[in-house]
């Protein structure tokens, strides 16, 4: 079981932290033994010079791993050929009409019924928002966590507040529309071993951003140790296993491990969004969104935009051998990349780029022990700085020396029949904008971050009837999402002249 070799998850809804326990001597040896028998007696090779203490969190650490699992998903990967035949030439087709609709050509109408559906559920707190943030942005070359980070907005706010904002957006739109003293749209926020610490402390620092703290749950996925090429269980240091987060289709587990699941069935909570941290255009709750999946009563639905071109590092969703999957940009080959479509030659035949915001039924959420354990696992081949167990030395390496095993959330929608997934094209110009890359990439970095939701703001006030008057180069304008959710409400600027940059934090602050 996979939940047999992850690190117990810790949450905020349950205990706090605990000084280990000490074990007592014929339990060390047992797990010695359990190690030593599969091979990975190498993780004791320092006992003798550690302090009481680093035996204790070892002794910890080890005993939520099954080194017999490990070294299943070690030889399935380092030895593929003894693992089970992949499958012969998979068919990838795109997804059947049937189970795709697009914001851009629907009709009209059909977009307000499901946006006042969606926001319907938000005013009855049936829905819940999953934030995957336990990723550890090291493309972005920055150290703390991504939603931490300032893309040099005028306002100089966080993506955690972006979202945030968002969030209290759309419950107030809900109590409005509806009439309800209170909506509330609980947001869960996974980290990771990494990321949990430095995320409390940034919500703690900004008081949550206005939400109240009842309401915003902070949890942590799972790890798996870092296994060297030869399949050993790497040590961080001599009293400490080299782990990583178990990618983000590690949600699954921890969403049953940490008592989020629980919480959302104790909250009546029907209706799930998730979605990725680094998108700052995210329409987080999304209700046109929400109520689209609801009224198609699927199990998963997911949004996508039209892929850039054929190189661009996005995930592809498409039907493999008759269902719903995605392909990854890491594992595409060129010619499936650039394949045009034949009915139209000018685009590519594949061209749903996954954009990470899927929707989940609760009802689904429900069977995750069914399934879970039957996600893959794939390999992100790293420089993993360890400790040499044969030496004691420490490695510092230059080229890969070591394999991460990730988990891929999306991984599980080839375990739905197609009647129950559905796939909703959105425009990108006003939902996709991830920060990917350092600044002065030019590419998904902070500086198209910023631009992007600046450039969305200046639409938004054009379409309401303001201008914008725009000097040199200075363009755009940053409308808060606490005054407009999706470009609503701007109705105050009308006939008014708004010099960018701008922003718009008050009715009254033009
Ligand atoms: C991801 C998608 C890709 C999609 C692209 C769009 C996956 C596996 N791939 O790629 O199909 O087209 O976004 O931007 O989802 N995370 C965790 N825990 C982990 C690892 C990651 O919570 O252990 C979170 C990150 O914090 C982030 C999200 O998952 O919010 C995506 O991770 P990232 O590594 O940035 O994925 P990409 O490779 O960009």
């Amino acid at each position: 079981m996979a939940a047999a070799i992850k690190e117990t998850v810790s949450n905020l809804l349950g205990k706090g932290e605990e000084a280990p326990r000490e074990p007592s001597p014929q339990e060390f040896e047992q797990l010695k033994q359990r190690y030593e028998a599969a091979g990975q007696g190498q993780v004791f090779a320092f006992l003798d010079e550690l302090k009481p203490i680093e035996k204790t969190q070892l002794f910890h650490q080890l005993s939520n791993f099954d080194p017999n699992r490990i070294n299943e998903l070690a030889d399935k990967v380092l030895k593929p050929s003894q693992a089970a035949a992949p499958d012969a030439q998979p068919s990838l087709e795109p997804l059947p009409d049937s189970a795709t609709a697009s914001i851009i050509d629907s009709n009209p109408e059909d977009v307000q019924n499901w946006y006042n559906e969606g926001l319907k559920l938000v005013a009855e707190n049936k829905v819940a928002v999953v934030l995957m943030a336990g990723g550890q942005g090291t493309r972005l070359g920055s150290s703390a966590p991504k939603g931490c980070f300032d893309i040099g907005l005028p306002s100089h706010k966080s993506l955690f507040q972006i979202q945030a904002e968002r969030i209290a957006k759309v419950q107030q739109l809900a109590q409005k529309t509806f009439g309800k003293e209170k909506a509330v749209v609980p947001w869960y926020v996974m980290t990771s071993g990494p990321t949990r610490k430095p995320t409390e402390e940034f919500f703690q620092q900004h008081s949550y951003f206005g939400l109240d703290k009842s309401n915003v749950i902070i949890f942590e996925q799972g790890v798996l140790p870092c296994i060297s090429n030869e399949g050993k269980i790497m040590m961080e240091s001599k009293a400490k296993v080299a782990v990583a987060p178990d990618g983000n289709g590690g949600i699954y587990q921890a969403l049953l491990t940490s008592g989020v699941r629980k919480d959302m069935r104790d909250r009546g909570i029907q209706h799930i969004h998730t979605y990725c941290v680094d998108n700052c255009l995210v329409k987080v709750a999304d209700p046109v969104f929400i109520g689209f999946a609801a009224s198609k009563d699927v199990d998963i639905a997911t949004k996508v935009v039209r892929k850039r071109n054929a190189t661009e590092s996005v995930g592809l969703i498409l039907q493999k051998n008759g269902k719903p999957d995605v392909v990854e940009y890491s594992e595409i080959d060129k010619e499936t990349a650039e394949a045009k479509d034949p009915k139209q030659p000018d685009v590519l035949k594949f061209r749903a780029a996954n954009i990470v915001n899927h929707y989940y039924s609760f009802r689904f959420f429900e069977s995750i022990e069914t399934w879970a354990h039957k996600l893959p696992h794939h390999v992100a081949r790293k420089k993993i700085p360890c400790v040499n167990t044969e030496t004691g030395e420490t490695v510092k390496p230059e080229k890969p020396n070591g394999i991460k095993l990730e988990q891929f959330v999306f991984d599980v929608f080839p375990m739905i029949p197609l009647e129950k997934f559905a796939c909703i094209e959105v425009k990108r110009e006003d939902e996709f904008s991830p920060l990917k890359n350092a600044k002065g990439t030019g590419e998904d970095d902070p500086d198209t971050s910023k631009k992007d939701i600046m450039q969305q703001g200046q639409r938004w006030i054009q379409a309401a009837g303001g201008v914008v008057a725009t000097e040199g180069e200075a363009t755009g304008v940053e409308v808060s999402p606490l005054i407009s959710y999706g470009g609503e409400g701007l109705e105050f600027l009308k006939g008014r002249e708004i010099k960018a940059p701008a922003v718009i934090e008050k009715e009254d602050s033009a």
